[in-house]
């Protein structure tokens, strides 16, 4: 009989969710994916099989479509969820607010619904350094106020928590972990998954890949005046298979400790973007195509995480550095190009 915790894994087709899906079998859970892959593509499914040797159960689902979603949980017995789904781009936040909260806070009051409805205790959800704005201090801790969102996309992520926190409150939630990202970036050391923006990237890192391709004539730097160590943003950029670790150890702690937590997730360094294209260039061993633009609206200067709270809580600590990621990053480009 397969004992292993089943664990609901929605948007377990993107790019944080289907490296957490490897994560999740070598740690010796069950994932189960949902997707209706709206920023994602089915093929990833294929990789998963490749990667992991195993074919992962999938429901293509809307998480805003509660019918639909309730049969999912009336086919399985979790024993808890991880909830990656959510549109996550910030310019078309601002042009398209309604889509975002009807999206992100919506199927997150679905999957708080149906937890309640089939008893599934543990909740891991995916909120963002962004909660935090323009930092008053650095580095950020969980402590840090949290500000005045710069943009719906992070409006709704400050909702999502105040939903879950009221909800454990009330007791229709057992417990939750939050787990703040800072800057997600790299691809899994085999080549064979990784972020796979669809149209223009709005990210540094998939920007510095596509540029290294040819893909796109150069990267802009957005900026070279802020007051950082180069003039240009610092930001905390955590590898994503660190990041994956850090969901499979709060699923271990929640269900071991019985309590909630909200946590800081990044490496506790900072870099610029500079220093970022440098550590591509030097680890790639190749000139990376760029030049010096006008700031970007609604940049912050920089953040990056204070994580001794997550590494005490969660006995975790990242293992790769921002060369690492450079690295497996160019490796699926170039994975991706071949293909
Ligand atoms: P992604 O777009 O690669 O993955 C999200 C997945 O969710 C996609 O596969 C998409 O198809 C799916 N999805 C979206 N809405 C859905 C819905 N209603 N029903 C079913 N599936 C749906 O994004 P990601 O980078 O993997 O981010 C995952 C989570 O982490 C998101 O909640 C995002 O806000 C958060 N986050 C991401 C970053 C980052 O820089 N990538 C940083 C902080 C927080
Ligand atoms: C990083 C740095 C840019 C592209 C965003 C969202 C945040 C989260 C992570 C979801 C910045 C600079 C970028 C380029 C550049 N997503 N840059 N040229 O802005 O820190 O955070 O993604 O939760 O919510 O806001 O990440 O990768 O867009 O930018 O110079 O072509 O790289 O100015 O300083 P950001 P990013």
């Amino acid at each position: 009989m397969n004992t292993k915790p089943k664990i609901l894994i929605t948007g377990g087709a993107g790019y944080i969710g289907s490296h957490t899906v490897v994560a999740l079998l070598e740690g010796g859970f069950e994932p189960v994916i949902v997707d209706n892959y709206c920023n994602s593509q089915k093929w990833i499914m294929d990789q998963l099989k490749e990667l992991t040797g195993q074919i992962i159960k999938e429901y293509t689902v809307d998480c805003t479509n509660l019918k639909e979603l309730d049969t999912v949980f009336e086919n399985e017995t979790f024993a808890g969820v991880i909830h990656f789904a959510a549109l996550k781009a910030v310019g078309e936040s601002v042009s398209e607010p309604l889509k975002y909260y009807r999206n992100n806070v919506g199927s997150l009051i679905n999957i708080i619904d149906l937890m309640s409805k089939y008893n599934v205790p543990n909740l891991v959800f995916s909120s963002s350094c962004t909660v935090y704005g323009e930092a008053d201090y650095l580095p950020v801790n969980e402590q840090h106020p949290i500000k005045t969102a710069e943009s719906p996309y992070g409006c709704t992520k400050q909702m999502c928590e105040q939903i879950i926190n009221d909800c454990i409150k009330s007791k229709k939630l057992s417990r939750a972990t939050i787990l703040r990202y800072f800057n997600p970036v790299g691809a899994n050391t085999s080549g064979l998954i990784g972020e796979l923006p669809i149209g223009t990237p709005n990210n540094l890192v998939p920007f510095i890949t596509q540029t290294a391709a040819g893909i796109r004539p150069n990267l802009t730097i957005f900026g070279d005046d802020y007051n950082t160590v180069d003039g240009t943003c610092v930001r905390d950029y955590i590898h994503v298979m660190d990041l994956a670790d850090a969901h499979v150890k709060s699923l271990e702690n929640m269900e071991s400790k019985k309590e909630s937590f909200t946590l800081n997730i990044g490496t506790g360094k900072g870099s610029s973007v500079l220093e970022t294209v440098k550590a591509f260039e030097k680890v790639n061993k190749l000139k990376l195509n760029y030049k010096i633009g006008a700031k970007r609206e609604g940049d912050i200067e920089q953040i990056y995480a204070e994580t001794s709270l997550s590494e005490k809580t969660l006995g975790w600590k990242t293992k790769y550095s921002l060369e690492d990621a450079m690295r497996d990053a160019w490796k699926w480009q170039q994975y991706l190009d071949a293909k």
